[in-house]
């Protein structure tokens, strides 16, 4: 009788104990610190948002950079799964643009040449033979303005703000930009973007976290298995600049509708992939209603790390870490390898000021320009 007390009593504890771990949520918090300071003396802030369930991002006020986000593993264990840098020293030498808010422009416009209103602008050429990210000194390599760190009911928040003057990088227009990155209690990353100009001008600003859901850099990303709704590219020429046209992705290596391991076809004989040294392409989303529904889709088996990409862009460019080359040394001193990372930049198709059968990137005095990005993470 004693015994079956006893183990009553035992089952009863173990029951408590396990729906106490289910309402045992963290306390949701923001906390700021000092990241460094650049040459030039001014202060970088970091900015740590916790989510109730434990996860955190870590975003600093230089190039509102996402230097850490953790996610969890089979085990419901959070790890770093981005790449990033331990220091500012890392972040003002970067070339990879990792983590960053990338704009005015991001991915590339031919020639750095667009015309607008019958003016023609050249923009820096920084990626010969084209415009890459913005330019020269693009929006992730600016200090943003922090207009609140707030804990709102859908979990940690902070806006960061930019003004991009008129004629920077030889853009018209003075643009304002608001980002809004919000670590929700579902373990989402939502980035939430709103802009204005008082020129007519073209906006396109993308987040280029890369990841890697292994939880270690040195691994590479072949084995994720990745999935993008699209049915179609848009081909590129050796400058990666679009051709114009669309191509199916049935039947070839860029045929990711069902998800597949990245290394399956990567080193497949097919020219887009020799051109880019990888997958590094823009995929037109299938649906395009400015409605933000699921884009790509990412596994790590190993860990069981998956996460899903929400946009309400019409493309994405994947990319596959294709220009780290082991020299580059990220956090915790780990030499970041070719292929250890992967983008899913949800933005408008490369070159679009140039491709009047692209979706407009044009934003005009009056219009408001909108974005809203999720990246979600569960195992
Ligand atoms: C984007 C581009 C790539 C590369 C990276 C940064 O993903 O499409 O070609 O420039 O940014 O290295």
């Amino acid at each position: 009788m004693k015994k079956v007390f006893v183990v009553i009593l035992s089952v009863l504890l173990l029951y408590s104990a396990g729906s106490c771990k289910s309402n045992n949520k963290a306390e949701s918090k923001i906390e700021k610190s000092v990241f460094g300071k650049l040459a030039d003396g001014s202060q970088v802030d970091a900015y740590v948002l916790k989510n109730t369930n434990g996860m955190t991002a870590k975003i600093i006020t230089y190039g509102a950079v996402v230097v850490s986000l953790t996610a969890p593993d089979k085990s419901g264990k959070y790890e770093d799964v981005v790449l990033g840098y331990d220091n500012i020293e890392g972040y003002a030498a970067d070339r990879a643009y990792f983590g960053a808010i990338v704009g005015r422009y991001g991915n590339r416009i031919a020639r750095g040449k667009m015309t607008i209103d019958g003016k023609e602008y050249q923009l820096a050429i920084n990626n010969p033979p084209n415009s890459l990210h913005g330019g020269v000194v693009g929006f992730n390599k600016k200090i943003w303005t922090v207009d609140g760190a707030n804990v709102t009911k859908n979990g940690p928040a902070i806006t960061m703000t930019l003004v991009s003057n008129d004629g920077e990088e030889n853009y018209p227009g003075t643009v304002k930009l608001k980002v809004v990155y919000t670590l929700t209690n579902n373990d989402e990353l939502s980035i939430v973007y709103t802009g204005a100009t008082d020129k007519t001008t073209v906006l396109n600003p993308t987040n280029h976290s890369y990841f890697n859901l292994s939880g270690d850099m040195n691994n590479t990303i072949l084995d994720h298995e990745v999935m993008i709704a699209a049915d179609k590219t848009t081909p590129v020429d050796r400058g990666l600049i679009p051709l114009g046209n669309f191509a199916d992705v049935a039947g070839t290596p860029m045929d990711f509708r069902t998800a597949k391991k990245i290394g399956r076809d990567i080193n497949a004989d097919y020219e887009q992939l020799k051109i880019a040294g990888g997958y590094d392409h823009n995929w037109a989303m299938n649906t395009y209603d400015k409605k933000v529904r699921l884009i790509a889709t990412v596994y790590e088996p190993n860990s069981g790390r998956f996460m899903k990409v929400l946009s309400d862009q019409p493309g994405v460019q994947f990319y596959t870490g294709n220009f780290l080359d082991g020299r580059v040394k990220g956090k915790n001193g780990v030499m970041y390898k070719k292929r250890s990372g992967l983008c899913l930049e949800a933005q408008h198709y490369p070159d679009s000021p140039n491709k009047p059968q692209f979706p407009t990137t044009l934003l005009k005095p009056g219009e408001i320009y909108h974005q809203t990005t999720i990246y979600k993470f569960s195992h």
